[in-house]
């Protein structure tokens, strides 16, 4: 765990260069608006220890496997979000001496992300190597009012001395992935044009062919008036850069802007590139960076309005969440159905920039409670368009009749994954799907997307299930071999509780949908069953897996096993390892974490989360006291769950620890992982951690039920939640909860076990 960052409600700060944590930061500081994004690295050149990387959703190479023994049913390839061209360079000279914080010495410095208003600040005062001494105030963001556009502002003093600067604005395409599997670069130069006004490279991925083409424009100011300055091109393989020269004057700033524009092939015809991002560079230009700044803060102004959640009494708690859900709008807006949420975001290079099962299980239910319903909705349209791929990747193992497989990992439907044993036999994530339709029709009440699209989905998944089963004749029962659940760090095991119980109840729910449809629509389900072949027989098949799967248990204990054999472990606590020991999966073989008991994530219990409603709350406590000890919480994903479980079970100060790890996870780097980026996807688990855990929202029978309780560290927390068309606001203080309808009709919601409704502009009160 690191502690060098500075607790603030809407900043994140870095106080004094800390070089050593330079990754960590980076990712930390990242910036993003759903469309593209970067790591914070610095605009000058820098020698020290640094990934630089910037991202461009959607635009992905597929970069062939590796592996030592090729087995059949191994993807092709693992696709990666490139390392896409970099606009962000500001390359300061000093008598031929570049400005490089790794090389001068940092006297001051404050490196800072504003979350209210999205933008990163830095200021530093530095000793060159001949003793000159300057300061600069940067600040930069990517713009949410126009996802195309991103703007520095950059300011220089010289504080002893007069004299030239020299400054490079380079568009740079010669950039690579750190995690290339061959050590190739995957960019092409197409094209260059460069005026006097702009810099402009088109780039093309290899083997994918998108083509990205960034144009940046500068101006420079000096007592408030533009300079006119008449720029060298300097120009190498895959990069170039416009290069200036002008005097300062001894304690006089002189302020730099660069503009930029990021077009790409997914948006624009190839051959109009070029002319279309000359125009935009102009335009944005022309606006200048205070009225694009103006814009894009109100566009945060409008999304804290919406989605902010406030905890009064506890700094550390209120940067965490509000860190999570600034990072996870930088991240994905909703506006276009083709893209999804990489687990790193923009933020590094892990995971691919792919979709995982992470979406469904963790981010569906912020975008249900904080966005409009497209935009969860969008998110199940992005699978049920990759149906058709989905039945292909199972056909490719030998499964048949319209089976679906979704991948684990995916950026065109096709599975991509780089791991077989861990990721791919991690079936259970076609049960997440599933459970993200029901998860999504019980919230929003929109049933025409069941019957819609949805049916299609949970159908194809269920033929999934009911031939990946086989009836044991031993057990006299239907059992799943050879998987993976949702704990890594137990691979290719038999009858994983989990993956068992999602089988069951998608086949379960496919069936209720289809008898909801002939209830509705008799026509319509003719023509659905009809068109898949769906005949009584299979519907007899499931319902027998339905009747006879089988679930490990212990009997003694009473508790569900994680799979068959898992009380052969030795079954010890986590704190019963000395710290040295943590994380397991950074001091342990695979060989030592695979035999141990020690659990990555929620694994049974991410079960009982789903299905809360199926079992009792002895059973609940009897699972979360068995399982959370041996709990290492070393998926980012993990924490959440167990805080939503120990707040129902009233282990308020588990769920507090728990909520801390899951909103300060990478603020204060707990895995010893952030410098590979940020864990996005597990943010949203972080805002379900207050709003499920802490105030207790659930919906039941078509209403909202709250059962809240407040940490004891607080004094308050609130948040929002848009329900069906209404925007409902909680706030919670010691013994009472407050709610009021911010918009929509009136609406009934359950507090505390009583119903009460919501008139506009009143405010509920209730003792707690
Ligand atoms: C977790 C998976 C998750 C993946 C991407 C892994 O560490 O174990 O459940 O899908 O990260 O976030």
């Amino acid at each position: 765990m690191k502690d060098y960052l500075k607790r603030d409600e809407w900043q994140i700060i870095e106080e004094g260069f800390h070089p050593e944590h330079n990754r960590i930061t980076e990712s930390i500081f990242s910036l993003g608006n759903g469309r593209m994004g970067q790591r914070a690295n610095f605009e000058e050149e820098y020698s020290g220890d640094t990934h630089l990387g910037s991202y461009i959703a959607g635009v992905y190479y597929p970069d062939k496997t590796r592996v030592g023994w090729w087995k059949n049913g191994y993807p092709e390839y693992f696709a990666k979000v490139l390392n896409a061209p970099s606009w962000i360079g500001i390359h300061i000279y000093i008598d031929d001496e570049p400005l490089d914080l790794a090389q001068c010495k940092v006297e001051k410095f404050v490196r800072l992300l504003n979350m209210k208003e999205g933008f990163l600040q830095r200021s530093c005062m530095i000793t060159m190597h001949d003793g000159r001494q300057l300061t600069i105030h940067s600040k930069r963001f990517c713009s949410l009012s126009d996802a195309e556009v991103g703007a520095i502002r950059y300011a220089i003093t010289p504080i002893n001395f007069s004299g030239d600067i020299e400054v490079m604005f380079p568009v740079d395409v010669d950039v690579k992935n750190r995690d290339a599997n061959y050590d190739e670069k995957f960019w092409e130069e197409i094209t260059r044009k460069i005026t006097p006004g702009h810099v402009i490279i088109t780039a093309e991925t290899r083997k994918t062919f998108f083509h990205v083409c960034t144009a940046i424009a500068w101006s420079v100011y000096q007592d408030g008036t533009a300079l006119t300055l008449k720029p060298e091109t300097v120009q190498r393989k895959k990069w170039a850069a416009h290069k200036i020269t002008f005097s300062v004057e001894q304690g006089k700033e002189t302020v730099i802007y660069k503009y930029a524009t990021v077009l790409s092939s997914l948006n624009y015809p190839k051959d109009q590139l070029i002319q279309f991002a000359e125009v935009k560079v102009d335009g944005i230009k022309k606006m200048g960076f205070e009225l694009l700044l103006k814009n894009h803060s109100q566009v945060w102004t409008n999304k804290w309005l919406e989605s902010d959640i406030t905890i009064e009494g506890d700094v550390a708690a209120q940067q965490g969440i509000r860190f999570n859900i600034f990072q996870l709008h930088q991240t994905y807006t909703g506006d276009d159905e083709r893209f999804n949420i990489g687990p790193k975001g923009f933020t590094g290079e892990k995971y691919g920039g792919s979709t995982y099962w992470d979406t469904e299980a963790y981010c569906l239910p912020f975008y249900l409670g904080t966005a409009e319903q497209r935009v969860p909705r969008n998110l199940l349209m992005y699978r049920y368009k990759h149906l058709q791929k989905a039945i292909e990747n199972a056909e490719k193992l030998g499964f048949k009749n319209g089976a679906a497989l979704y991948p684990m990992v995916t950026m065109n439907g096709e599975e991509c994954h780089n791991e077989w044993e861990i990721t791919f036999e991690e079936i259970h994530r076609n049960g997440a799907i599933a459970y993200a339709i029901y998860d999504y029709v019980r919230y929003t009440g929109d049933k025409d997307y069941l019957l819609e699209y949805g049916l299609d989905v949970l159908i194809a998944i269920s033929r999934f299930w009911a031939q990946r089963v086989n009836y044991s004749e031993d057990k006299k029962k239907y059992v799943i071999l050879g998987v993976t659940g949702p704990n890594e760090y137990e691979n290719n095991v038999n009858n994983n509780w989990y993956t068992n119980y999602l089988a069951k109840w998608t086949l379960t729910y496919t069936l209720e949908s289809l008898h909801y449809m002939k209830d509705q629509d008799e026509k319509r389900f003719a023509h659905l069953v009809n068109q898949l072949h769906f005949k009584k027989e299979e519907e007899q098949h499931w319902n027998d897996i339905i009747a006879n799967l089988y679930f490990p248990e212990d009997e003694k204990r009473n508790v569900f096993l994680q799979q068959d054999g898992f009380l052969d472990k030795e079954l010890i606590t986590v704190s019963q390892l000395s710290p040295g020991n943590r994380p397991i999966n950074q001091k342990w073989s695979w060989d030592r974490i695979l035999r141990s008991c020690f659990i990555k994530q929620a694994d049974v219990l991410q079960g009982l989360y789903f299905f809360e409603e199926h079992f009792d709350e002895a059973t609940h406590k009897r699972n979360f006291d068995f399982y959370e000890p041996m709990t290492v919480h070393e998926s980012s994903l993990s924490p959440c769950v167990h805080v939503i479980l120990a707040s129902k079970l009233g282990y308020r100060e588990k769920a507090y620890e728990l909520y801390l790890r899951t909103s300060r996870l990478d603020i204060d780097d707990y895995n010893n992982d952030t410098e590979d980026g940020c864990h996005i996807t597990s943010m949203a688990g972080t805002w379900m951690a207050i709003v499920k855990g802490f105030g207790g929202m659930r919906v039941k029978d078509d209403t909202l039920h709250f059962n809240p309780f407040i940490p004891a560290q607080w004094d308050s927390y609130s948040f929002k939640v848009e329900f069906r068309r209404r925007v409902i606001k909680v706030r919670i203080a010691k013994g009472k909860i407050e709610a009021t309808l911010q918009s929509g009709e009136p609406l009934t919601i359950v507090v505390a076990g009583k119903q009460k409704k919501l008139q506009p502009s009143e405010l509920l009160s209730e003792v707690l």
